[in-house]
């Protein structure tokens, strides 16, 4: 006899949805997302990916080919037959207090109860606070009293970038069950194990744990990472204080295996719809818990400020001024191999210079459609990077995408009307830039 054939329903096919429901898909499961998007939907329908992801498009096309990957609006035909049904919806920052929105979360969870005719464990993909897959599982009671189904919290960990390898070969899988009622967690964990077959096969850790501390590791893991960017951007700071070196001194540190070399490069602050918010939102959990949470206070604190201190940076350079200045700006989203710009630094950053006068030259490999609505309306949008240093009198750098490491030093300086970089990725090699006449400013180093 084959296996049997694990099916389950995706609600939301943003980021989350759509990476993780191929990944499922790939290894043999069936997935049918929902999406109500209409301009998302029908892109997904007609073989179209609506996001910059490296692998994605392939990996779709794969599965929807093979009938493992459905896409469609409605949800009932979506959840007939499930095992397990995710919310992969967004938890945006409520207004006003920082703690995460979790009107999509609730709506879907209403939708899923009127739409499920069977046993299914209803799993949250989507970063939620402690607490809210047990609020789950009470609306969906009280919309179907007659519903059998248990709840599971599974976060994701995937970074914008990479995520299909992170789905693919996670360093963990943390889920979550309702530990109280040790009947039910058996029964979901049954199933999830099931789901998670493909990957246990590939040694990947699937960590069991109550619901509250599933959904709390997610907020504290990213907060973590948060608080280590933070860490090494002040140190960067303290490094040109004292005439050190940043990246000897992350590398240094790194080596060290209780520390870790990743996520210790300095930059112009943390950005992406996920850090910023959730770190925003872990310091609400711990005010409403009356717990302390200082680090993560500050962590959020600093980042703030890091941006704000960017601009400043680069305006010193420009000898204290950018007023009628043109600013060649290299990379506009939050990070490279994304043409995500939620939080991306550059728009205070930009906002900041064009504030003081400064005419924006900009050039992304693929955030500058998304990127318009967000940054100062008169920024130019180039066609290359090196059409953006023409005229410039500073170039700056904002994300490190592959592509300018290779940028003739040669081709930038016949160019720019003034030969200064601001390089807030450290990706160009001090002695070059400067042996080829530039006065060149990185982060953290001589
Ligand atoms: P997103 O905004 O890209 O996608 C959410 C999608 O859900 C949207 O396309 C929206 O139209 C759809 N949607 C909303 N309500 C729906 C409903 N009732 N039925 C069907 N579709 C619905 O968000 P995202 O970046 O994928 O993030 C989703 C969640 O995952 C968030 O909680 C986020 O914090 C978390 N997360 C995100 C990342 C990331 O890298 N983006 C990584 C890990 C976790
Ligand atoms: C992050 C986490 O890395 C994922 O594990 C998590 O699943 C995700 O958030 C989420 O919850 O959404 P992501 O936001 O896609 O992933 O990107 P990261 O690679 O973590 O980068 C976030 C920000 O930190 C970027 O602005 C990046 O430039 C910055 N960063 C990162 C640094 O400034 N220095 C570093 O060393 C690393």
């Amino acid at each position: 006899m084959g296996e049997v054939l694990v099916r389950i329903a995706m609600i939301g096919g943003g980021y989350v949805g759509l990476v993780s429901g191929a990944c499922f898909a790939e290894f043999g499961l069936h997935v049918a997302v929902v999406e109500t998007n209409p301009g998302r939907l029908s892109a997904l329908r007609e073989g179209r990916i609506p996001i910059y992801e490296p692998g994605l498009d392939a990996l779709v096309e794969t599965n929807a080919r093979a009938g493992r990957l459905t896409f469609g609006d409605d949800i009932a035909q979506a959840v007939a037959g499930a095992d397990a049904v995710f919310i992969a919806v967004g938890t945006p920052p409520r207004n006003g207090d920082g703690a995460a929105d979790l009107q999509y979360v609730h709506a879907a969870a209403r939708q899923i109860a009127h739409a499920l005719t069977g046993y299914a464990v209803i799993v949250t993909k989507s970063t939620v606070p402690v607490g809210s897959s047990r609020r789950i599982a009470e609306i969906i009671r009280a919309t179907r009293p007659d519903l059998d189904f248990d709840v599971a919290s599974n976060p994701e960990f995937l970074r914008e970038g990479s995520a299909i390898d992170d789905c693919m070969r996670p360093d963990r899988v943390i889920i979550g069950l309702d530990q109280k009622q040790p009947e039910r967690a058996r029964r979901a964990e049954a199933v999830m194990q099931r789901v998670y077959e493909p990957l246990k096969k590939l040694n990947a850790p699937l960590v069991f744990t109550g619901l509250e501390t599933a959904e709390l590791t997610k907020y504290a893991s990213n907060s973590f990472l948060a608080m280590k960017i933070s860490f090494i951007n002040e140190m960067a700071d303290l490094c040109e204080k004292l005439g050190a070196n940043v990246q000897d001194l992350a590398y240094g540190m790194g080596l060290d295996e209780r520390i870790g070399s990743r996520f210790l490069n300095p930059g112009p602050g943390y950005g992406g719809s996920c850090f910023p918010k959730d770190t925003l939102a872990l310091s609400r959990i711990a005010q409403e818990a009356q717990s302390g949470c200082r680090l993560v206070e500050t962590t959020v604190q600093v980042n703030e400020a890091r941006k704000a201190a960017m601009a400043g940076r680069i305006i010193a350079a420009c000898g204290g001024s950018v007023n009628n200045k043109t600013v060649a700006v290299l990379g506009l989203t939050f990070k490279p191999e994304t043409d995500d710009m939620r939080e991306s630094s550059s728009i205070p950053i930009l906002h900041r210079l064009a504030e003081a006068g400064a005419r924006l030259q900009a050039y992304d490999q693929v955030g500058m459609e998304a990127a318009k609505p967000l940054l100062p309306p008169e920024t130019t949008y180039c066609e290359t990077a090196l059409e953006s240093a023409q005229n410039a009198d500073v170039l700056v750098v904002l994300t490190e995408w592959e592509q300018f490491r290779s940028i003739s030093p040669e081709a930038l300086a016949q160019r720019m009307q003034a030969k200064i970089i601001v390089d807030l990725r450290n990706i160009f090699d001090p002695a070059v830039m400067r042996k080829a006449g530039f006065t060149y400013l990185s982060v953290g180093r001589p």
